[in-house]
């Protein structure tokens, strides 16, 4: 059987709808995407790797290979959902200390399309730190879904009200719009 033509990376953190991480990969597969999940080493916890590698036929991935072991493919396109406080603050000071966050750094500096949908209360959410870092990943054209168009902070407390609720498709159908503008642009998105 041919393989899709375009690649999907998913970047599962620990935050409560990571236990249904299931969904966005059983979408992005109808929709005929090949998909890579990579955990952070705490999301692990949320879901079980084995059902995620069992339907992307790819390894769940949440550590660097060894030296001389094969790298992961470059993606087309990278979703991070849910994203954490930990990681958005992490990603934007330019910290690695995570195969995710190693990705996350590597992919955003070659420019391949990213939508974060992050899961973060609003007591975290108005924080200054956090507020920064968003502002600076958006600057450097990373696609965050916080806010009205996308996840909205909520209350402390009150997140594992939302996990059925949380808007996967949002993030599967933001990237497949960068991806068409690009494809539909001589220039493309990419240097
Ligand atoms: C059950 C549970 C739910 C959590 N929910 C959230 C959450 O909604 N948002 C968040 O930012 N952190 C949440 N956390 C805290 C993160 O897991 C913690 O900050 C962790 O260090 C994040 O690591 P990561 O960013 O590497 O995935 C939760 C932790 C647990 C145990």
């Amino acid at each position: 059987m041919n393989r899709p033509d375009r690649a999907l990376t998913v970047i599962t953190c620990a935050a409560g709808p990571a236990t249904a991480v299931g969904k966005l990969v059983s979408l992005a597969l109808g929709r005929g995407w090949e998909v890579q999940l990579i955990a952070t080493p705490s999301a692990l916890a949320f879901f079980d790797p084995a059902e995620i590698e069992r339907a992307t036929g790819n390894p769940v991935r949440s550590q660097y290979s060894k030296p001389g072991e094969p790298r992961s493919l470059i993606p087309d396109a990278l979703i991070v959902a849910p994203a954490t406080y930990n990681t958005i603050n992490k990603w934007a000071q330019g910290i690695s200390d995570t195969y995710a966050l190693g990705v996350l750094a590597e992919l955003t500096g070659m420019s391949v399309p990213i939508v974060v949908l992050p899961f973060v209360n609003s007591a975290l959410a108005n924080r200054k730190p956090y507020r920064r870092s968003v502002e600076s990943l958006r600057a450097e054209g990373v696609w965050i879904m916080y806010g009205p168009e996308g996840a909205q902070p909520h209350p402390p407390r009150t997140g594992g009200d939302l996990i059925a609720t949380f808007p996967w498709h949002l993030g599967l159908d933001e990237v497949e719009r960068m991806i068409g503008k690009q494809e539909g642009s001589p220039e493309g998105l990419r240097p």
